[in-house]
């Protein structure tokens, strides 16, 4: 069954050709040089490169993987959460696609499909396992129970951790996408040097990264105001092992509780070296198998909506002209 996806929750329009969890083609046209000069993503110019670029980014998927639209057996789309703006680009575009070539629109969950960046690459990989997606904008613990059901047992009181590292990142001076830089320039955590506070949240799975975020930006704020220098590298590493430290200690008391052997990781967050190495290593050391997306497909991208499109409409999922996009909704929807 040959998918064609399309992504546009944020800022990356992107277009892919699966079958099943088979890649034909997977297209990205990034905006992150746009967005560097204001620091972050800003909604409304995020709608208008997607709507510039959405119609060439699904041809060259097309053509990349060596076909045509007559060949298309179903269009697959973003349709929550993300910048609303945004996802309407992709849901229009998608139906209107799918009206025009009388095939299945797909709605897929963005969420969804991170998690399911993990089947592309890992063949072995089936659910019940327990996930951590951790993006810009969401960091969750869940369940996935089956290709389609999904429990959240842990979500972000406030910020993502993406969020933190990026604000961080922005004051400390990095560009953005933060999260990546600050991953970069990372090098030995001094706790001593500088002390972050450890969140607490009333429910154990759940998360919160407002208050060390905003911890973090004051002490770099003070040591400003009073001339000191912030040594980036070590400033970077230490909030770095912070987040990695709370996400790793969430995400195995979970698995112990719940008795998952089989943990994944998701989101863009997934590309974290720090976070990637010790969750290795610490799985490694419980016995617990371990499964995170290659890195190109740990960002927002279309390959994934298509992979989780395959079990959307293999369990019936559908969607017809009335589909709307949807700005917050959670994993567990029905
Ligand atoms: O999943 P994603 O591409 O977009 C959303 O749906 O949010 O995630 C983007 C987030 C940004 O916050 C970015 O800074 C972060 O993922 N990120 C990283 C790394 N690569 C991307 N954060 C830490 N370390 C990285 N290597």
């Amino acid at each position: 069954m040959l998918i064609l996806a399309i992504e546009s929750s944020c800022d990356e329009t992107a277009a892919a050709v699966c079958n099943g969890r088979m890649v034909l083609s997977n297209i990205i046209a990034t905006q992150i040089e746009e967005h560097k000069i204001y620091g972050g993503v800003v909604p409304e110019v995020a709608s208008r490169r997607h709507t510039e670029a959405i119609s060439g980014v699904c041809e060259s998927a097309l053509k990349t993987a060596g076909i045509t639209y007559k060949d298309i057996d179903a269009i697959a789309v973003t349709f929550a959460p993300g910048l609303i703006g945004a996802l309407l680009v992709g849901v229009n575009f998608a139906k209107g696609l799918a009206m025009k070539l009388g095939v299945p629109l797909i709605p897929v969950h963005h969420l969804r499909s991170h998690i399911a960046a993990n089947y592309i690459e890992n063949e072995t990989l089936e659910p019940p396992f327990l996930c951590l997606t951790v993006s810009g904008g969401n960091t969750i613990l869940c369940e996935v129970k089956d290709y389609n059901t999904f429990n959240r047992i842990g979500n972000t009181c406030d910020d993502a951790a993406g969020e933190c590292f990026d604000k961080v990142a922005r004051t400390i001076g990095l560009d953005y996408p933060g999260g990546v830089n600050l991953d970069k320039i990372a090098t030995v955590p001094d706790s001593k040097r500088y002390p972050l506070p450890t969140p607490k949240t009333d429910n154990e799975y759940d998360f919160s990264f407002s208050g060390l975020k905003t911890a973090a930006i004051n002490l770099i704020h003070n040591a400003n105001q009073k001339g000191e220098e912030i040594d980036v590298p070590v400033f970077a590493a230490t909030i770095r092992q912070k987040v990695c430290d709370i996400l790793l200690s969430k995400t195995f008391s979970a698995a112990e509780n719940l008795g998952y052997k089989k943990i994944a990781l998701a989101g863009g967050v997934s590309a974290n070296s720090e976070l990637r190495a010790i969750l290795k290593e610490e799985c490694k050391k419980r016995n617990i198998e371990f499964f995170y997306p290659s890195l190109k497909y740990c960002g927002d991208n279309a390959a994934m909506v298509g992979v989780q499109a395959f079990y959307e409409y293999q369990s019936g999922n559908t969607a017809g002209v009335n589909l709307n996009a949807v700005a917050t909704l959670p994993i567990d929807y029905r």
